[in-house]
């Protein structure tokens, strides 16, 4: 395989805009970092292929400050790049989601766009019903508002190696990019390039002088508005068990404290959380590190005399100094499956020359297989691969740069209502706890946090987490006399519970509320019904016209959610008919679509529909915002 070759990172960004170059601008949208490392990397191999043109990573949240000025900046544009990941039921990423909507409702995009030659790359997983949505949307209205396509778009897998995706996408662009940017006289071309390997520098501190280890998070609150880069300090007010002692599996109730804190929410809302990882978990990856866990240091993004380290950001990627402890425990994602970047990192920090030839291979095309089975089926998690190659002892800053990603904020659809609730936020978690195909019992970071959490209830040394809120639009119809169908099995009741207790708080001043179904599953009614006692109240309080229950491990025969609705056709038909709205919460990948399928099935049965006309009433269901779902 190709040397890699670090060198070419240092270079100097150009960052004036010469008359004489060519710009190309790289667009990302993303929602864990996938798609801006994409963007990042590709700019930097191609300043080192392309010297006479200029290029420029942008988030689409920084782009334009309104709708306007994105009409007056695309017209300016010449080249551009889109990386665009869709998530949950077909949706942008936050950072993309004003741009998005922007750019596909209102008039064409003709004349911002005809002069544009593009290409976009998605970033989706097949598994779910919009794979690629976004990136779809974006690159179709882009050719029919008459740009140049320079390639098909690019249709990233992350159920497979999305980083193979990604890598034949740009086999196919370079050439194109070549006819572009490249002059005649240009002599480079030809030549192969790697990308090279970030690196943060640190600066270790005698930890005599070490001052305050927790200026973190405590500094976010009083911050005006709380997002994924301000989150806000809460504390863990209430924590519970949900299932019964009969069941094998766990679901936490769980309460954050938002008095004082300035973070509000609305019904249907999500909350982030930025877990930590477990001491086990940070406790081993020190010992494989070979760091102590009192390391103490400061980690920076430029160089000494304050230039960037790469083209990029010049914010160190998390605040410092901290000891490695901290930083292991807040920052670091350790235990899913590495990237093949991360491998190509970890194989040039790595003495033992077989283990670092090992490495290599399957972070090459070669050993393509060889990585989606060993790494990806068998989910070996960071630490475990960090265990099978003892002789690779990775520095703090390639470390941190290019081989742990930063550990993402988990969401939850939030399951209270502030009409009932205006002081806390509810989460209703499922905790995820099994063996992988190696044997390693896998535990979900956020959810072993709050299964290990302790509430100010129980301690007044209680846990808290950096939480913030991100709005969505599930919420109940503006109307309340509305008939409305709730469908959510399992984990998936949380945001129907924030409804219910809206409903009920409604009421109980005056308002005259419309029918409301609940369809609601789990395995076992003396198990997992959870919240069994608050939902047989909201049926006897009005709040909740009926609760269908469907228990799939009670009897031989599976019952779900989608079989109940089938009993209950007629009535939703009439539920439809009269402009009632229907939301379904929970799994995308196996329940949401098999729900969906049977509302076509009910809608067709009972309308007596061919199935064209089945299909467009559904949709315009959809477009209307009359059929919701908040599915993960
Ligand atoms: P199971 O685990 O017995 O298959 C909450 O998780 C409930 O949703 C469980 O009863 C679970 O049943 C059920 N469930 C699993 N897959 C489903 C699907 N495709 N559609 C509807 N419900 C499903």
């Amino acid at each position: 395989t190709e040397p890699l070759r670090p060198a070419m990172l240092r270079q100097e960004s150009k960052t004036e805009v010469d008359d004489g170059k060519k710009k190309v601008t790289m667009f990302f949208g993303t929602q864990t970092g996938t798609a801006e490392g994409f963007a990042k990397s590709l700019a930097e191999e191609a300043k080192a292929r392309y010297e006479k043109a200029v290029f420029k990573v942008v988030d689409l949240d920084d782009y334009a400050a309104d709708d306007d000025e994105y009409e007056e900046k695309l017209k300016k544009e010449t080249v551009a790049l889109f990386f665009l990941a869709t998530y949950g039921d077909g949706e942008p990423t936050d950072n993309a989601a004003r741009f998005y909507k922007w750019f596909t409702e209102g008039e064409e995009k003709g004349n911002c766009v005809q002069n544009l030659t593009y290409a976009v790359f998605g970033l989706g997983n097949r598994q779910y019903e919009h794979f690629n949505k976004v990136a779809n949307v974006v690159d179709e209205i882009l050719a029919n508002g008459g740009g140049k396509r320079l390639v098909p778009v690019g249709l990233g897998d992350d159920d497979q190696c999305i980083e193979d995706d990604f890598t034949a996408w740009k086999e196919q662009l370079w050439p194109e990019l070549d006819l572009l940017l490249r002059d005649e006289d240009d002599k480079s071309s030809g030549t192969i390039y790697t990308a090279a390997i970030p690196e943060y520098r640190v600066v270790f501190i005698d930890p005599v002088e070490q001052t305050h280890g927790e200026r973190s998070w405590s500094l976010a609150n009083g911050h005006v508005v709380h997002d994924i880069q301000h989150p806000c300090r809460a504390n863990v007010a209430v924590q519970r068990e949900l299932h019964t002692p009969v069941s094998d599996r766990s679901c936490i109730h769980l309460e954050f404290e938002i008095t004082n804190t300035g973070l509000g929410y609305e019904t249907g809302d999500h909350v982030g959380v930025h877990a930590e990882n477990c001491l086990e978990t940070v406790e081993e990856a020190e010992k494989l590190l070979n760091y102590s866990s009192d390391t103490y240091f400061s980690i920076h993004a430029d160089k000494e005399d304050g230039t960037p380290l790469s083209g990029g950001a010049l914010a160190p990627p998390f605040p410092s100094p901290c000891t490695l402890r901290i930083a292991l425990t807040r920052y670091a994602d350790l235990l899913s499956s590495p990237k093949k970047a991360a491998l190509a990192a970890l194989a040039a920090h790595t003495s033992d020359p077989s283990e670092a030839e090992r490495l290599r291979f399957l972070a090459s095309p070669a050993g393509k297989d060889e990585y989606s089975q060993w790494v990806v089926t068998s989910q070996r998690s960071l630490l475990e691969v960090l265990a099978e190659f003892p002789s690779a002892k990775p520095p703090l800053g390639v470390f941190f740069a290019a081989i742990a990603p930063r550990l993402q904020p988990r969401y939850y659809s939030i399951s209270s209502s502030p009409r009932m609730f205006s002081n806390r936020i509810h989460v209703t978690c499922a905790l995820v706890h099994g063996p992988t195909p190696t044997g390693r019992i896998h535990k979900g970071v956020c959810s072993t946090w709050m299964k290990n959490s302790i509430p100010a209830d129980k301690s007044q040394d209680c846990s808290w987490a950096p939480i913030f809120v991100r709005q969505s639009n599930f919420k109940l119809p503006t109307d309340n006399s509305v008939p409305i169908i709730m469908i959510g099995p399992g984990t998936g009741l949380a945001p129907f519970r924030g409804f219910l207790q809206e409903r009920l708080a409604l009421k109980e001043s005056g308002a005259q509320l419309g029918p409301a179904l609940l369809f609601f599953g789990c395995r076992n009614r003396s198990m997992d019904f959870i919240y069994e006692d608050e939902l047989n109240k909201f049926v006897e309080e009005g709040a909740l016209s009926q609760l269908i229950l469907a228990f799939s491990r009670e009897t031989a025969a599976k019952e779900y959610v989608q079989h109940k609705m089938v009993e209950k056709a007629s009535e939703i038909w009439d539920i439809i008919s009269k402009h009632g709205y229907i939301y379904v919460c929970g799994d995308a990948k196996g329940m949401a679509k098999d729900v969906h399928r049977t509302l076509h099935t009910i809608v067709q049965a009972q309308g007596s529909l061919d199935s064209s006309k089945t299909e467009s009433l559904v949709k315009n269901l959809q477009m209307e915002g009359r059929y919701l779902r908040d599915v993960w």
